[in-house]
């Protein structure tokens, strides 16, 4: 049984519009993208939150509810619109209802929540064109990511791009899955001795339970790791379990999460970290490779399109332009407000090498006025909490944006709270879906990538589309061929 489809390379996109999570990269702009003959790719981190949340919120326009209607268990689609589906919308002050957080082991409900809500964005993505569709997910967040690329294989999704770590074991995961076989990946445990292994595993049968099981194996999507060297194209070239397809080589100009500095972390005067020559890709060396990428991080230009040409890649991987434009999940109040503070030259991006609870540093706009940079800790989402195994044995999940007395609870170390920020929660507030609480909504946090001057001149005379984006794009490389 093979489900293997390898496009050629003439048919292969020139312009990948970037995943942005939370929902930022949703269903809308991935289906503008894919129906103008490029790769629109979804985000699929956290996107089971992102469902049940739409949901609650009466589900405007009905979309997740068509999508649901395809799904091939109509008894799962059923569950989801009884457990969380709110007609009326849910009340302006009501808190959203939460799912439990995700561990090791969650139970088989769980499980349906993602593989259901990672359907329905992509379904979405594909409907009303033949285009290709991908999903992004970060490597990091390890514990939903089977039933998310699951989910998403089941609507049909042609590209897998995952960064944030090191994805090798993903590619063996995909051609499992499109078997509807069980697919595991190595559970990250700190402080677990070396000689015990963990895994994380997705029995895509405990899935159908009591429904019956498609007979047809499913597409095996494309996968292309996000890297930021060479040296690491390489090892996954040749040590994933699987087929890698291409890669999205990212600077650390693009917006998100940047990978570190080699080396030791050196900051400049503002507290920003310090790249160097040896953060430089040799694309050279990229093509030695032999497989098709794309250049991410500052290549949303007519000029850096066409030196990505250039320099032998696919095409590029664009993200900051597509999230200030229209079909963008960015909530629109806050969509503007930025926009409008990045034209009057009063919004700056800041590579933070402390807010995210991953380590790894991460872009944040500074200088709009509904930014706000404090909360009360809560941690209710949990999507970034890390296993550790305590020396009595036990697991804990713990996160440094938590409560810092919790997080000192269970083992860890206070200093590594300093200046960490709820990118759950945060992320979630830019797209509209924020939790409400007592002691005051969850405040947005926006990232972005360093060119804010292509955002604003793209948005000169007014808001743009994803179409403005590829045209712009697109005239630079006709104009120097
Ligand atoms: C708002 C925003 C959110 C992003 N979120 C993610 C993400 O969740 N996963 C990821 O791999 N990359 C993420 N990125 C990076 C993009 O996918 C893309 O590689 C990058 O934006 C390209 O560089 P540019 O911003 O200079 O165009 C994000 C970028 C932006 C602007």
């Amino acid at each position: 049984m093979s489900a293997t489809l390898v496009p050629s390379v003439a048919t292969l996109p020139r312009i990948i519009q970037g995943g942005m999570g939370i929902g930022v990269s949703n269903w809308r702009l991935a289906n503008a993208v894919s129906s103008l003959g490029h790769l629109g790719v979804v985000s699929g981190t956290v996107i089971d939150t992102v469902m049940v949340r739409r949901l609650q919120d009466g589900d405007p326009g009905g979309h997740v509810r068509r999508a649901l209607a395809h799904f091939p268990v109509p008894a799962i689609a059923d569950e989801m619109l009884h457990r969380f589906f709110i007609a009326e919308g849910r009340a302006p002050d009501a808190p959203y209802r939460l799912l439990p957080m995700y561990r090791q082991v969650v139970s088989r409900a769980r499980q349906r929540v993602t593989v259901a809500a990672a359907f329905v964005e992509t379904w979405l993505a594909r409907e009303g064109h033949d285009g290709d569709v991908g999903m992004n997910l970060l490597t990091k967040v390890q514990l939903p990511n089977l039933p998310t690329l699951y989910g998403a294989m089941l609507a049909g999704v042609a590209t897998i791009i995952m960064g944030a770590g090191i994805p090798r074991e993903i590619p063996g995961a995909l051609d499992a899955l499109s078997e509807h076989r069980p697919a595991s990946l190595r559970f990250d445990v700190e402080g677990m001795p070396r000689d015990v292994i963990e895994s994380i595993t997705f029995d895509p049968m405990d899935f159908w339970h009591e429904h019956a099981p498609p007979m047809t194996v499913l597409r095996r999507p494309s996968f292309y790791p996000v890297v930021s060297a060479v040296s690491l194209a390489a090892t996954l070239a040749r040590k994933s379990n699987g087929r890698v397809d291409g890669f999205v080589v990212e600077s650390p100009t693009a917006g998100g999460h940047n990978a570190p500095p080699r080396g030791d972390m050196q900051l400049d005067a503002s507290g920003q970290p310090i790249y160097g020559e040896r953060d430089v890709v040799d694309f050279a060396r990229m093509r030695d490779l032999g497989l098709p990428f794309w250049i991410a991080g500052g290549s949303g230009t007519p000029r850096g399109f066409a030196q990505a040409l250039e320099q032998g890649a696919q095409g590029v991987q664009v993200g900051t332009l597509f999230a200030f434009c229209e079909e963008s999940g960015l909530e629109p109040t806050l969509r503007t407000s930025v926009v409008e503070a990045v034209c009057a030259g009063r919004a700056h991006v800041f590579t933070d090498p402390l807010a995210s609870p991953t380590g790894y540093p991460f872009k944040v706009i500074h200088g709009v006025a509904d930014l706000a940079d404090s909360r009360e800790r809560v941690c209710d989402l949990g999507y970034l909490r890390v296993a550790v195994r305590g020396d009595d044995g036990r697991t804990v999940y713990r996160c440094p944006a938590e409560p810092v007395d919790a997080y000192v609870a269970k083992g860890g170390d206070a200093a590594d709270c300093e200046g960490r920020r709820c990118l759950c929660n945060g992320l979630l507030a830019d797209v509209g879906l924020g939790q409400v609480r007592t002691e005051g909504d969850e405040p947005p946090l926006v990232t972005s990538g360093d060119d804010l001057a292509s955002v604003a001149t793209l948005a000169a005379e007014g808001s743009y589309h994803a179409a403005d984006v590829i045209a712009w794009l697109e005239g630079g490389v006709q104009a120097t061929r």
